[in-house]
């Protein structure tokens, strides 16, 4: 057994420093429209509200993703086979990735992929608990950006990227093409990828899900400043700010947006940030795919869609793609 301590791959370029998030995070609010990376959502308390966010009735995505799993974990597992070498891009903490290694026949290896070296290890650690036997291996990079895995054991038959929660659907089309494309190199000839996809539906039922009764996802939504307040000395008005959530019919994607609730002045460092009342700041795109638009993105990204397994009422399906040979 190999401790996940001892292996940690990846190097401090995976690390950004405080001065070059805050000229990253600058240079997104002085884009016309504004916007902000989703990756803002995510510190611990962020992390809460989307645990939060999961177990509302509204939100269907990860309960449905689950419940896919759960029914079709067996078939899964023997179409990925014995003694892969499971890649999870994400840090993997989740229910979905005990129900896959709970039904792989011999894993020699899981690999997690996180930009956050605390999520990690604090993943990696709870699984090395659970997993006694598991080799775990993980890898501290940011998956949108070229990055080594490392050896893996010469017992691995084959390269499984596993890509849950529809994270996929963050990324606009070609930025998502030029990571299925990363993916398909990274799997090697007889590799594949097990990916969470949402399906695109009553354009009510998706509002819903990313605007809830409850409001969970606004306090989510708000968070983003928050967490630039407390990470970057940013000084956002949550009160001043007012969750928007809308369905892009031209795009297939709902939006996600911070509107202005008046004319104001924001400071980031020594720089200052004029928002208008009513002004839209963008912090994330959830698109939405048929079976064809996505079949279309990976055969474009020289993958083919192998199997689909969706749940009865077509909101989510989870698909196993391989490698498309060109003649
Ligand atoms: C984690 C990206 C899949 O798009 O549904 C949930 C994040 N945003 N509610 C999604 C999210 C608002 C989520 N993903």
């Amino acid at each position: 057994m190999m401790s996940h301590a001892d292996s940690l791959q990846g190097t401090a370029s995976a690390r950004s420093s405080a001065h070059g998030l805050a000229r990253g995070v600058l240079a997104d609010l002085r884009k016309t429209p504004k916007q902000l990376s989703p990756t803002w959502f995510y510190d611990e308390y962020g992390s809460q509200l989307f645990d939060a966010i999961c177990e509302l009735p509204e939100y269907y995505v990860t309960r449905t993703e689950l419940e896919i799993m759960h029914r079709h974990m067996a078939d899964i597992a023997a179409r990925l086979g014995p003694h892969v070498a499971v890649i999870e891009y994400g840090s993997g903490s989740s229910m979905k990735t005990r129900v896959l290694l709970d039904h792989l026949e011999s894993p020699a290896v899981y690999m997690p992929v996180d930009i956050s070296r605390m999520h990690l290890l604090d993943a990696a650690g709870a699984l090395a608990r659970d997993y006694p036997e598991l080799r775990i291996k993980p890898v501290c990079a940011d998956f949108t950006q070229p990055f080594s895995l490392g050896p893996l054991p010469a017992s691995a038959a084959r390269r499984v990227v596993y890509f849950p929660g529809s994270t996929i659907g963050n990324f606009e089309t070609d930025a998502a093409r030029r990571l299925l494309t990363s993916i398909r190199t990274l799997i090697g000839g007889n590799g594949c990828v097990l990916i969470g996809v949402d399906l695109k539906k009553d354009p009510s039922v998706l509002q819903r899900a990313y605007d809830d009764a409850a409001g969970v996802t606004a306090e989510f939504n708000l968070n983003a400043l928050r967490h630039l307040n407390h990470k970057l000395g940013a000084d956002f008005d949550l009160s001043s700010f007012e969750h928007r959530a809308v369905w892009s019919a031209d795009h297939d994607r709902i939006e996600m947006y911070l509107v202005s609730l008046r004319d104001q002045v924001v400071h980031l460092g020594n720089e200052q940030i004029h928002f208008a009342r009513g002004e839209q700041l963008c912090t994330e795109y959830s698109h939405k795919y048929t079976l064809e638009s996505f079949a279309r993105l990976a055969s474009e990204a020289g993958l083919v869609v192998s199997h689909v397994w969706t749940d009865p009422q077509n909101l989510f399906s989870i698909q196993l793609l391989e490698r498309r040979w060109l003649l």
